[in-house]
C-alpha cells in the first residue's frame, strides 16, 4: 500500500473543523481513504451498509475491473490461466504468489494428492445425517468438523500448521463432497486414487462404485477443472469476507472455512448457478425457444418479479470474462457427449442473443455471468442440481484459505468488529412488575 500526494479532507456544516486523511493506492484500481482515524477525530462513523464503498482489507490475490470485465488472480488474466493451467497450478498461484515451476509443480501436485483421504471416524460422522440432508448442510458440518480431527495443524501462528491446513482443506474438500452426494444416493464411498489427476479423483470418487473401472473421460476431466478454475477466487466476496471475519477472531482454519460454506449456500451468491439451470428447465417445459420473446417481456416487466438468471452482476458492467469461458467449455462437453443439440445449450445462446440485442439490457450493462452456462455442463457431466453450490466451495477453498493466511500474515490485522448507528430506544426503565 502507498500513500498517494492526494489527501481527502472532510468538511462540517455546523462549523467544525475540517479532517484530512491520507489517500493510499494500489497497483492497479480506484485509491482508498484511509479513515481509521474519524471515530477518535470527529467522534462520528462512516455509514455503508452492504460495503459499497468500502476496502475491508488490503490484498494482493485477485483483481477485477468490472467495467472492462476484467478478472486477474496474482495479476495474470483468467483467460489465459484457464487455458494454459490446470486446477493445481491456480491453486499453486492463488497460495503462494506465483505459478510452480516443473519442480515445484510435482512437489505441490504430489502434496495434495496424499492428503486426500479424511480420516475414517469422518464417515462415521456423516452417517449421523438423513440421506435427504442438503449437500450444503452436510458439508458445512463436515468442514468444520475436520478441526475435531487434525489438532496438528490448528495453532494459527505458526506458518506451517497454517500450510499445512491450507493443503488438507484443498486436497480433502473433493473427498468430502463426493462422501456426501454418495451418502445421498445410498452408494459405497470411494476412496481416493493417487494416481489421477485432482479433478480425475474427484470425479472417480463422485461417479464410480466398486462393481465396475471408471475410465476418467478427458474432456469432462478439462470442463470440471476448468469450473474450478473460473471458481478458485473472487476477491472480497460475501463467503470470503465472512472467512476473514471469523478468522479474524483467531479461531482454526476449518471453523473460518466452515463459515464461509454456509454463507456461500445462499441463493444470491453461490446458488445462483441452481436457480439458472431451473429457468431454462422451466422455460423448456413450457414451450422452450418459441416462446422466448414472451418470456424476455416478463423479464422486463418490473412488475412480474422475473429475472434472467445467470445475467448481470454487482461488479461486473461488462460481460463477465469467466461467462465467455464456460460458454466455450460448455460447447465442448455437449459435443463430447453427443449433446449438441441440447434444449437447453440452445435455449440458453438464444436468451443471450435476444439479451445482448436488447435496449433493456444494454443500458443496464447487463451481461451474462459464470454461472449462465456452468449448470449446463455441470447437469451434461451427470451432477444433480443440489450439489452445484458444493462444487462450487471446493473450488473456492483455495481462495477462501489464502485470503485467510493474507490477512493473518498481515502484522496490521485486526479482530474485524462494525460499529452501528443505532435507531432503537433510549435509555429507560424497567417499569415494576
Ligand atoms: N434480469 C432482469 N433485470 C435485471 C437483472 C436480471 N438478471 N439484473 C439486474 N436487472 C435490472 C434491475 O431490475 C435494475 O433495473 P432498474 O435500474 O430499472 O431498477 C438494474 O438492472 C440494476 O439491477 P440491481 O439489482 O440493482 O443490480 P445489482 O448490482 O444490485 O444486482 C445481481 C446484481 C444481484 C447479480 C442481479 O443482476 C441479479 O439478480 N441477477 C440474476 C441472478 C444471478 O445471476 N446471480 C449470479 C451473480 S454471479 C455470482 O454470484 C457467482
Amino acid at each position: 500500500m502507498q500513500l498517494s500526494d492526494k489527501k481527502a479532507t472532510l468538511s462540517f456544516s455546523d462549523g467544525s473543523a475540517p479532517i484530512e486523511f491520507p489517500v493510499y493506492q494500489g497497483t492497479i484500481g480506484p485509491d482508498v481513504i484511509d479513515i481509521r482515524k474519524l471515530y477518535g477525530q470527529s467522534g462520528m462513523f462512516t455509514y455503508d451498509p452492504g460495503f459499497l464503498a468500502t476496502a475491508s482489507c488490503e490484498s494482493g490475490i485477485t483483481y477485477i475491473d468490472g467495467d472492462k470485465g476484467q478478472l486477474l488472480y496474482r495479476g495474470y488474466p483468467i483467460d489465459q490461466l484457464a487455458q494454459k493451467c490446470d486446477f493445481l497450478d491456480i491453486c499453486h498461484l492463488i497460495l503462494n504468489g506465483d505459478l510452480p515451476n516443473k519442480e515445484q509443480k510435482a512437489e505441490f501436485d504430489s502434496l495434495v494428492t496424499h492428503h486426500s483421504l479424511v480420516h475414517e471416524q469422518l464417515h462415521f460422522f456423516l452417517r449421523g445425517f438423513r440421506r435427504d440432508a442438503h449437500p450444503m448442510a452436510v458439508l458445512t458440518g463436515l468442514v468444520g468438523a475436520l478441526s475435531a480431527f487434525y489438532h496438528d495443524s490448528t495453532d494459527i501462528t505458526n506458518p506451517h500448521h497454517r500450510q499445512v491446513s491450507a493443503i488438507r482443506l484443498i486436497a480433502k474438500m473433493p473427498t468430502l463432497v463426493a462422501m456426501a452426494y454418495k451418502y445421498s444416493q445410498g452408494q459405497p464411498f470411494i476412496y481416493p486414487q493417487n494416481d489421477l489427476s485432482y479433478t480425475g479423483n474427484f470425479l472417480r470418487m463422485m461417479f464410480a462404485t466398486p462393481c465396475e473401472e471408471y475410465k476418467v473421460n478427458e474432456v469432462v476431466e478439462r470442463a470440471l477443472d476448468r469450473i474450478f478454475i473460473l471458481h478458485a477466487d473472487h476477491e472480497q466476496n460475501a463467503s470470503t469476507s465472512t472467512v476473514r471475519l471469523c478468522g479474524s477472531s483467531g479461531t482454526n482454519p476449518f471453523a473460518a472455512i466452515a463459515a464461509g460454506v454456509a454463507c456461500l449456500w445462499g441463493p444470491a451468491h453461490g446458488g445462483a448457478n441452481e436457480a439458472c439451470l431451473q429457468m431454462l428447465e422451466d422455460l423448456q417445459a413450457n414451450g422452450g425457444v418459441a416462446k422466448v420473446g414472451e418470456f424476455m417481456e416478463k423479464v422486463k416487466d418490473k412488475n412480474s418479479g422475473v429475472r434472467l438468471m445467470g445475467f448481470g452482476h454487482r461488479v461486473y458492467k461488462n460481460y463477465d470474462p469467466r461467462a465467455k469461458l464456460m460458454q466455450e467449455t460448455c460447447k465442448e462437453v455437449l459435443a463430447s457427449l453427443g449433446l449438441e443439440n441440447d434444449p437447453l445449450f440452445k435455449l440458453a445462446m438464444e436468451l443471450e442473443r435476444i439479451a445482448l440485442e436488447d435496449d433493456y439490457f444494454v443500458q443496464r450493462k447487463l451481461y451474462p455471468n459464470v454461472d449462465f452456462y456452468s449448470g449446463i455442463v455441470q447437469r451434461a457431466i451427470g451432477i444433480p442440481t443440489s450439489l452445484f453450490t458444493a462444487i462450487f466451495a471446493l473450488a473456492r477453498t483455495v481462495g477462501w484459505i489464502a485470503q485467510w493466511n493474507e490477512m493473518l500474515s498481515d502484522p496490521d490485522y485486526k479482530i474485524g468488529r462494525p460499529r452501528q448507528l443505532y435507531v432503537g430506544p433510549q435509555v429507560r426503565d424497567v417499569p415494576s412488575r
